[in-house]
């Protein structure tokens, strides 16, 4: 890993600049390569240009000034882009079809614009999560447009990005998967990410610190395109099932008076198991999860394979939804005309994206069933106002506390670290009752108790106010 070559700058396109795209181009800027961000969104590419990051993602904006213009820029014209690039990152959207398939229209239209803008032997790689076969796919549709077999490759180099964490994760990455179909290409993802995985990038003046050192830098996988492929699937439809899991576990935790939390630190401590996606709540969400579990499940459906255990996997994922909302309806008896402080609308913490938020589904329950919403989010309110704008219903407030005046009752719907450090004293008097309803267990139910309040979570005995007897199952 140490001749020259390996460590040499590599001209690099990344097409889309979502979460994915942009943390990808910023990053590999941070790591020394020549990077065009291609983007068709244009008032994006502008507010880009003038260093303004329009995602909210740690570490981002500041990286983002610090390489614009020099290791990387932006534009709308894909020729720019292509023409100086040996590899093109493709990392436009993937959303859910109809069938629970990935849409791919973007990526066959962004390979169609590839085809006709190649000069030269350019290495294609799929950034976005995509279904296993797609590289054929991308390679057919090359050959459609003229494109000869000697001059691209195609590789598959899933990102598996959190968002919130996005930057640390790319840079300080658990491994970094590269499905290549022969060496050439394989090469040139190993000269990419050389900076990682031969630790050179750890020494730099100013690198992000985390996990990852010179001593013990980035791990890289070499594996077939398929593989690299199912691997991103795997992975993510592992972590969604090790959350509905859980889920599972805290539903039945809850029914013989167990607590969850508890439960999973037991588990959590073998290492086999491990204790990280063990969080019980109301559910995952976002944009890679619940697609992706869905996409798998097509994946192996259309290859006759039996894998009903993620149909089970979205089906508990939907149910925690469902039955935390009854937790509301009981905690309050009826609905209609009441009001709630609604803590959180992003789809977990430390991020402003609402794609698939469990928050703003519960919220959308709530409203239809007549409830007054007073909602906050450290980061998601004008996410959420494009989607859910307020109405008579719907009112978006600038503190938890203002959210809590003469509200029935608070529910928190998001993991912020901010909602686990309330005053609760200032929270109990702002509420009409002292009732809080938790879906992601932030608080300890012994602290609830004493200062006060009914605490309802998941997985965790019910704690009742001195003055409000506890409800009956009868009287749902
Ligand atoms: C990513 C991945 O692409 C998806 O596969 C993964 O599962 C989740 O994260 P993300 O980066 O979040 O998606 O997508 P999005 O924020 O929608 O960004 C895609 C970008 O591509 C947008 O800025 C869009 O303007 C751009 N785009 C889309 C193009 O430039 N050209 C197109 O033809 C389509
Ligand atoms: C995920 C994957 O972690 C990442 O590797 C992949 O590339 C993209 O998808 P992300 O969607 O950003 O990342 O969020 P993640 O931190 O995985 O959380 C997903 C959802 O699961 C959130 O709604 C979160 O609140 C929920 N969650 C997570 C739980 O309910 N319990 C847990 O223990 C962990």
């Amino acid at each position: 890993m140490s001749d020259s070559n390996v460590t040499a700058s590599v001209n690099i396109c990344v097409i889309g600049s979502g979460y994915v795209g942009l943390v990808a181009a910023v990053c590999f800027a941070e790591m020394g390569h020549h990077v065009v961000c291609v983007d068709n969104n244009e008032e994006k590419v502008a507010q880009l240009q003038r260093g303004e990051t329009p995602i909210f993602e740690a570490h981002l904006p500041e990286m983002l000034v610090r390489h614009l213009n020099k290791g990387v820029k932006f534009t709308t014209d894909l020729a720019e882009g292509i023409h100086p690039a040996e590899a093109v990152f493709i990392a436009v959207g993937t959303p859910q079809g109809n069938t629970g398939a990935a849409d791919l229209s973007y990526v066959e239209a962004v390979v169609s614009q590839i085809a006709q803008a190649m000069n030269g032997y350019k290495v294609l790689v799929e950034k976005s999560t995509v279904p296993v076969y797609t590289n054929e796919w991308i390679t057919r549709c090359m050959h459609r447009h003229g494109v000869a077999s000697d001059r691209f490759d195609i590789v598959s180099n899933p990102e598996f990005l959190r968002e919130g964490t996005a930057v640390g994760d790319f840079l300080h990455p658990d491994r970094i998967v590269v499905g290549a179909n022969n060496e050439r290409s394989a090469e040139l993802l190993r000269r990419i990410y050389a900076p990682l995985t031969d630790g050179s990038y750890y020494t730099q003046p100013g690198a992000l610190e985390g996990p990852c050192s010179a001593e013990e830098p980035a791990k890289l996988v070499v594996t077939s395109a398929q593989s690299a492929e199912i691997i991103k699937h795997a992975a993510n439809a592992f972590l969604a099932m090790k959350i509905s899991f859980i889920n599972a576990v805290a539903n039945l935790a809850e029914a013989v008076e167990a607590d969850i939390e508890d439960i999973a630190l037991g588990m959590g401590l073998d290492a086999r198991i491990g204790p990280r996606f063990l969080r019980a709540g109301l559910g995952y969400g976002g944009s890679c999860f619940p697609k992706d579990v869905a996409a798998f499940s097509w994946v192996a459906e259309q290859q006759g394979v039996d894998f009903h255990l993620l149909s089970e996997v979205r089906k508990i994922n939907e149910r925690q939804l469902d039955l935390f909302f009854e937790k509301i309806h009981s905690a309050l008896w009826t609905l209609r005309g009441k009001k709630i402080a609604a803590l959180g609308l992003a789809f977990k913490s430390d991020t402003d994206d609402i794609r698939d938020s469990p928050a703003i589904a519960l919220i959308r329950r709530l409203l239809e069933a007549g409830v007054k919403v007073a909602a906050y989010d450290p980061a998601a309110m004008e996410s959420a106002q494009r989607v859910l704008p307020a109405s008579e219903l719907l009112s978006y407030v600038a503190d938890p506390y203002t959210a809590a005046e003469h509200a029935d009752a608070t529910v928190i719907l998001t993991e912020w670290k901010q909602f686990a450090e309330l005053d609760l004293n200032r929270m109990n008097r702002a509420l009409k009752f002292p009732i809080m309803i938790d879906g992601r267990n932030l608080y300890s139910p012994a602290v609830m108790r004493d200062h006060g309040f009914t605490y309802v979570s998941v997985g965790r005995p019910a704690i009742y106010a001195s003055t409000m007897g506890r409800p009956r199952k009868s009287t749902i």
